[in-house]
């Protein structure tokens, strides 16, 4: 079986008891060292994934048929995460694949925000390129949207450049759950200054 885990947003405390579970039970752990360092797994049993993660994984699944194979990934699964890279590029049938939920960034940073998000629109823009217009449609139609940017600056950079005003408020909740947390509330043209981690999650309200 392969289980694909949701790991939280970073932080030991934001792991479900499920994934810790099923961690320690796999034969094999698949992640990337930020990821693996949550848990306490054997030398032998871990798997580092770089930036060929596609082929990793294909790998990885193809060479360990029966063996349980948990493949850990950021936030829950499920919301811009591995599991639509693992049925998109066929690395797994769905038959074969089980998920296990864990906190989204978006829900910590609903909660840091202290905001109900069934009241915004919730979309990433990683590897969506197509997305960033309905972003700007959203936020030019005074929606409230709560995003993960691709590149944060560039992102905010074409939504000033087509229309939305630079001094239109937007919050950066980064790293969250680490000690450097930060949360900032500040005008686009400001942030657009500002360096960030790729870790971020932005709030138009
Ligand atoms: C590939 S997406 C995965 C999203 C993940 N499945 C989720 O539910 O949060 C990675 C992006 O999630 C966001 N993210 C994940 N962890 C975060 C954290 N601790 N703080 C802020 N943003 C985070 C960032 O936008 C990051 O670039």
């Amino acid at each position: 079986m392969i289980y694909i885990v949701g790991i939280g947003p970073g932080d030991k405390k934001y792991l479900t008891l499920n994934a810790i579970e099923i961690v320690e039970n796999s034969d094999i752990v698949v992640g990337s060292s930020r990821a693996l360092k949550l848990f306490d797994i054997e030398e032998n049993k871990k798997y580092i994934l770089t930036k060929n993660l596609v082929r990793e994984l294909k790998n990885i699944v193809r060479s360990n048929k029966d063996k349980n194979i948990a493949i850990l990934s950021t936030g829950d699964p499920c919301f811009s995460g591995l599991l639509k890279t693992v049925l998109k590029y066929n690395i797994a049938k769905k038959e074969d694949i089980s998920v296990i939920s864990g906190i989204s960034s978006v829900q910590i940073a609903a909660s840091r925000l202290k905001i109900s998000w069934e009241d915004y629109h919730i979309l990433t823009l990683h590897g969506k390129e197509e997305n960033r217009k309905i972003l700007l449609n959203l936020i030019k139609n005074n929606e409230k949207v709560i995003f993960l940017p691709n590149n944060l600056k560039e992102d905010v950079k074409y939504l000033i450049d087509n229309g939305i005003s630079p001094n239109k408020k937007i919050i950066v909740c980064e790293n969250l759950t680490y000690k450097n947390e930060r949360i900032i509330y500040d005008e686009l043209k400001n942030i657009i200054n500002i360096d960030f981690s790729y870790l971020c999650v932005c709030v138009v309200k």
